[in-house]
């Protein structure tokens, strides 16, 4: 993979030596070149001869190749400047930050993100217009309770205002798009967007029911009352299949599941899950209207899962994405992607 230029920000080098993403990530490097810098609060002892030879022991021909250099922390701000909001009122070293310094920008929190952000660089696939970026939140969120739990896919963005409450892991996936103002009431529910979907501004995915037989519905955690207590029920985790786009104000209750394909129409209320693969869905509660294609479409689509093809496939594959293919027979959709 191709991660040359890494910044890890933490308070001093013997805690982030016992963190497991650092180890982790020193264990995938390859023998390749690759500049780490260490963003310390604390920079007593030599944190780089230690950082050294912990990296020795673990991976003798990725640390050869590691060239170290140790920042103070306050130091690092510019080149985190860019993922403030990622980082946005949580301790710096809860997030190992990748900065793509040479190819962009990007958010990373995981190893296996980092792979594959690196996997993508190393196709050198550069469409002059795709530009350089990786993933990334535009603007600012309002809130995020959990950002270290965001893992965002390559291409993935966050769009300006989302305020998203979430204990648990909210996954978006490889292109896709959260839109503008989203609110995800989340709490403990998981939350996982496919690759390839667009959701609209003011999108709400709620994954939170107070418990209605109990006395009182008030499950407010912080003030005056908060000895109310906080009853909720526990919900189900809420999913989007691939390549779905949902239309504006749209509200995903608890529980619900997408299927790859579907249209969700605009002010919908998902308060099921929409299982018809390529379902066009619309109204309060969301019915289907009718497929996007054919069935033997559908089922060509489904077998063929394009949102899962390499990025060098896709970019050679673009005249296919701006075909009409309603309707295709099955040899000429064969035909589009095979010439
Ligand atoms: C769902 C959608 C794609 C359907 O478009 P369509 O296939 O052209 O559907 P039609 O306009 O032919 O409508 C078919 C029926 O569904 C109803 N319908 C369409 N969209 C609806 C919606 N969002 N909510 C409720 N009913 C809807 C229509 O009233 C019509 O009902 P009828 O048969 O009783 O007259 C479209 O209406 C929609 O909501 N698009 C989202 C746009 C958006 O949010 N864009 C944001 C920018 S990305």
């Amino acid at each position: 993979m191709i991660l040359d230029r890494i910044l890890v920000t933490g308070g001093t080098v013997s805690a982030l030596l016992d963190d497991p993403r650092l180890a982790a990530l020193v264990d995938s490097l390859t023998g390749r070149p690759t500049w780490l810098t260490l963003a310390l609060g604390e920079r007593g002892g030599d944190p780089r001869a230690a950082l050294l030879g912990w990296a020795e022991q673990r991976n003798p021909a990725g640390a050869r190749a590691l060239d170290v250099s140790v920042i103070d922390a306050p130091a690092a701000s510019r080149a985190l400047a860019a993922h403030t909001a990622l980082l946005a009122g949580e301790p710096v070293d809860r997030a190992v930050v990748v900065a793509g310094w040479q190819h962009g920008l990007c958010v990373a929190n995981s190893v296996a993100q980092a792979a594959e952000i690196g996997g993508f660089a190393e196709e050198d696939l550069a469409p002059a217009s795709a530009g350089r970026w990786y993933s990334m939140m535009e603007g600012a969120p309002v809130v995020i309770t959990h950002p270290e739990r965001i893992e965002l896919g390559y291409g993935a963005r966050i769009n300006p205002r989302a305020v998203i409450h979430n204990e648990g892991a909210i996954r978006i996936g490889r292109g896709s798009l959260l839109g503008a103002d989203a609110e995800l009431n989340l709490y403990t529910a998981t939350f996982t967007i496919g690759r390839f979907c667009h959701t609209s501004s003011y999108l709400a995915a709620i994954g939170s029911r107070h418990t209605v037989h109990y006395p009182s519905t008030f499950a407010v955690s912080r003030g005056p009352y908060a000895f109310l207590g906080e009853a909720a029920d526990e919900v189900g985790d809420i999913v989007l299949g691939n390549d779905v786009w949902v239309g504006a104000r749209v509200v995903l209750l608890p529980g619900v599941h997408v299927a790859d394909g579907c249209v969700v129409g605009a002010g919908s209320v998902v308060t099921s899950s929409l299982t018809e693969p390529y379902g066009i869905y619309a109204g309060n509660p969301a019915r289907l209207l009718r497929h996007r294609f054919a069935p033997h479409v559908v089922k060509w689509l489904l077998g063929i899962q394009w949102w899962n093809w390499p990025s060098r496939r896709l970019w050679e594959s673009r005249g296919f994405f701006a075909t009409d293919i309603a309707d295709k027979t099955e040899d000429d959709l064969w035909k589009l992607i095979e010439p």
